[in-house]
């Protein structure tokens, strides 16, 4: 006799380059609209970079810094995407055109169909920008958590 699991019913990754500055951004962004929605024990999020450069390297200071005037607080440590990753998602959601064609290029047969990019244009690398760049992916990041949760209640 099985007893239905009590884990997250449906997860999701969020993909960018080094993963220190956009997709700790959209993480922390996405979870905080679950967590206000409810939705914490349903949804799980994390994120992770198509590159190795920063592993286990904290968020961007910038990043964190743009965060925290809006009151989202930046956490973890930088991780490279898996191939176990593609399994254990539903959707790899990534923040440009080049990520997808990353993970495209790694994705075990039959799953490339969970990668797509994350808002509905590039989230333009604000690591060699100056700090207007961090504010713009908050921006960015905000719209397309909404339309994922949107999206997700609706399937
Ligand atoms: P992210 O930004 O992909 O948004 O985390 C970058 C971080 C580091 C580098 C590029 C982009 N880098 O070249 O080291």
């Amino acid at each position: 006799m099985s007893t239905p699991s009590p884990g997250p019913s449906y997860r999701v990754l969020l993909v960018c380059l080094g993963n220190i500055c956009r997709s700790p951004t959209a993480e922390a962004v996405f979870r905080r609209l679950v967590e206000q929605e409810g939705l914490a024990d349903r949804i799980e999020i994390d994120s992770a970079g198509t590159g190795d450069w920063h592993v286990g390297s904290a968020p961007d200071a910038r990043a964190t810094e743009a965060a925290a005037r809006r009151g989202i607080e930046l956490t973890g440590r930088a991780r490279q995407v898996t191939l176990e990753d593609f399994e254990e998602y539903d959707q790899l959601l990534a923040m440009d055109a080049a990520n997808v064609r990353d993970l495209r290029e790694l994705a075990p047969p039959g799953t490339e169909h969970k990668v797509r990019l994350f808002a509905d244009i590039d989230v333009p690398d604000p690591y060699y920008g100056g700090e207007r760049g961090f504010d713009e992916v908050l921006d960015i990041v905000e719209k397309a958590s909404r339309r994922l949760l949107d999206e997700l209640r609706q399937a």
